[in-house]
């Protein structure tokens, strides 16, 4: 995986994709899946909903950090399977022959099968929402996957792939940030 610009972190959230988040408690690593998201800003904020009802939960509020891992739509059957059991009593990395790489700020692993990762430390819990804002802190992208269509969950079972990229940075350049 390369180094992805932090401030491009924003980008492979921005589509709004389903994700993998994981967690490490300090023994034991676990995945959950996301579908709902939000970019709070350019520099990498992001915020996710979730809460107790969640194994990882424990994990994410007790160590404060997460991983939100990017996959693509060849990992869509892994994807929904991550997401409807639960590391309580299953390791879902063995399950779903997800590989762990080590992260470079947090010890929740990076996948090696998603097509990017964002290393995350947890800003704030706004417990009455059930909302966790997290803090990009390092990305990496698998530059050399063919498949780079991300998941998109309608919400009643079906999904949809990404489909054609039409550009229009220069109409849009004024409300870009640089770099991007
Ligand atoms: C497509 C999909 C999207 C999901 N989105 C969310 C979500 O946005 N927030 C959430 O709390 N749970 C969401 N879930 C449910 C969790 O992934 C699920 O409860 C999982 O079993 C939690 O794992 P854990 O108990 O190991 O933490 C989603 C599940 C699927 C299949």
């Amino acid at each position: 995986m390369e180094e992805l610009p932090i401030g491009k972190a924003f980008t492979l959230i921005e589509p709004g994709p389903v994700v993998l988040v994981t967690t490490s408690d300090g023994r034991t690593d676990n995945v959950m899946t996301i579908s709902w998201t939000m970019v709070l800003d350019f520099t990498a904020k992001f915020a996710i909903t979730t809460g107790a009802w969640n194994h990882s939960y424990a994990a994410l509020t007790k160590m404060k950090e997460c991983v939100i891992a990017v996959p693509t739509v060849d990992l869509l059957d892994t994807v929904i399977g991550v997401g409807t059991c639960s590391g309580r009593d299953t390791d879902k990395f063995a399950r779903f022959g997800l590989s762990r790489v080590t992260a470079q700020h947090v010890r929740a692993p990076l996948i090696a099968e998603c097509l990017a990762n964002i290393e995350c430390r947890v800003a704030e819990i706004i417990g009455h929402h059930d909302i966790v804002v997290l803090q990009g802190v390092a990305a990496h992208v698998d530059g050399s996957r063919k498949e780079k269509r991300l998941i998109h969950a309608v919400g009643d079972g079906t999904f949809v792939a990404d489909g054609r990229r039409f550009d229009r940075r220069e109409a849009m350049r004024s409300k870009l940030p640089g770099g991007v």
